[in-house]
């Protein structure tokens, strides 16, 4: 078999390396890939919003099956151009991926169906957003962008100024361009955060073991957002009467609305929940796996993950019986000094061997390339250090061990993965 991922970041890497235990896949491709995935996988330049050019290499190369990881390419309807290729593809259609691609879309579906989310109301305009928050009078208050903004999309104002400013930056600055012609203002909730990614082939859905992410820049949960500083799962605010009370109020109804909405979802549903003190709620669909979660889910996942892929997209899931390792991960990121805003790339990468691994903890790559055959630093977040182990604190120690005996100039790391989960 010839498989190929789309993406090139962390997330994507860690799919390939699980993807090769499979010993019917001969030729695993990823495009664009990174400098870390290319040991792992060849590399093919192809950007990984470029559809057309994507499905003409996937027909060209003879690719029997396509994994199509990240978020815009799948809102864009990569899956559907694939399978209309003839090329079996995991990942949900474009009509299916509007879960993450459109804020508007996801909260009408929850209200509609039910399914327990934060209180909302959706604006076309800056007068009506800016009325009904003064109406509100309730701070904090969460203003989102409808469509995609690289995870960046969402405002949490402290204070009426703070939520005016929001709502012009968004509606009239246009910080997130066209994402933010529509917004949703929402009630502020609180709790613990948990991430679960699910299997689903919109019959069946499958959730896998719960992680946590760390998307603050800096310890002790300050700093910019960013796309993950590092993860962990299981994640043990998540009890099993959190996940039996997620299945019926939440996993369940989600797959059914969207099949009564005509648009079935197939693929990696994320799942990003609060325990609030009035139950679980949503406060976001991903149409995809998470990064930096996926670092952290996958390595405990027993069951052959090509197999899952293909049961999910022929509809079988429900002949499967998908097993997890007991125990724990953690994943430490190391990323740029000034990720999330300006840093530096080039800059080479010290302590990995001649396969970018480390002989202490597995080291997914998200943004690394090979130049005059080192491996340099090309993106924000550099490298996912990963352990398994079978105590969260073992996990931790491990890729901690390991992060120390991996340097780049002006490196970053936060010091506190998976600290307040001990
Ligand atoms: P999102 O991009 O939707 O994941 O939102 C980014 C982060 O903003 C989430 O991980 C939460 O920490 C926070 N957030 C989003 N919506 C709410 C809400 N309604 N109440 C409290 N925090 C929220
Ligand atoms: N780690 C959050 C996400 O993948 O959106």
């Amino acid at each position: 078999m010839k498989v190929l991922v789309v993406g090139g970041g962390g997330r994507e890497h860690a799919i390939i390396r699980k993807l090769k235990e499979n010993k019917t896949i001969e030729n695993l491709y990823c495009a664009p890939g990174n400098g870390g995935i290319s040991f792992d996988a060849e590399c093919v330049d192809i950007k990984a919003t470029n559809v057309d050019k994507m499905v003409a290499f996937a027909k060209e190369s003879g690719i029997d099956f396509a994994v199509v990881a990240p978020d815009d390419p799948l809102v864009l309807g990569m899956a559907d151009a694939m399978e209309e290729a003839g090329i079996p593809a995991f990942g949900p259609s474009k009509l299916a991926a509007r879960i993450e691609g459109s804020k508007v879309f996801s909260k009408n579906l929850m209200k509609k169906y039910g399914i327990p989310t934060a209180k909302y109301e959706v604006f076309s305009n800056t007068e009506d957003a800016i009325r009904y928050i003064e109406a509100e009078n309730t701070f904090p208050t969460v203003i989102k962008a409808d469509g995609l903004a690289l995870g960046k999309g969402v405002i949490i104002a402290q204070s009426l100024d703070e939520a005016k400013n929001a709502v012009h930056s968004i509606m009239e600055d246009k910080i997130f361009g066209a994402s933010g012609n529509e917004i949703v203002v929402e009630e502020f909730l609180t709790g613990p955060e948990v991430s679960v990614l699910a299997f689903t082939d919109s019959k069946t859905v499958v959730p896998m073991v719960s992680s946590m992410d760390h998307k603050r820049a800096l310890d002790g949960d300050k700093g910019l957002n960013t796309g993950g500083m590092g993860t962990i799962a299981p994640n043990p605010c998540y009890t099993e009467a959190h996940a039996q009370e997620a299945m019926e109020q939440i996993f369940l109804p989600t797959i059914r609305a969207m099949v009564a909405e005509g648009c079935p979802f197939k693929g990696c549903l994320y799942f990003g929940l609060m325990i609030t003190p009035n139950g679980i709620k949503v406060i976001e669909y991903n149409c995809r796996f998470g990064d930096p979660e996926t670092q952290v889910v996958l390595p405990l996942l027993k069951t052959d993950l090509f197999t899952i892929f293909q049961a999910v997209r022929n509809e079988t899931l429900s002949d499967l019986k998908i097993e997890w390792a007991d125990g724990a991960a953690a994943c430490v990121v190391m990323a740029s000094g000034g990720y999330p805003q300006k840093y530096e790339t080039g800059c080479a990468i010290e302590g990995l061997d001649e396969n970018g691994q480390s002989p202490l903890a597995t080291v997914y790559h998200a943004g690394t390339k090979i130049s005059d055959g080192k491996i340099v630093t090309s993106g924000g977040r550099v490298l996912g250090v990963t352990a398994t182990a079978a105590t969260l604190q073992e996990a931790l120690e491990c890729s901690y061990k390991a992060v120390e005996t991996i340097h780049f100039e002006k490196a970053h790391y936060r010091k506190d993965i998976g600290a307040k989960a001990l």
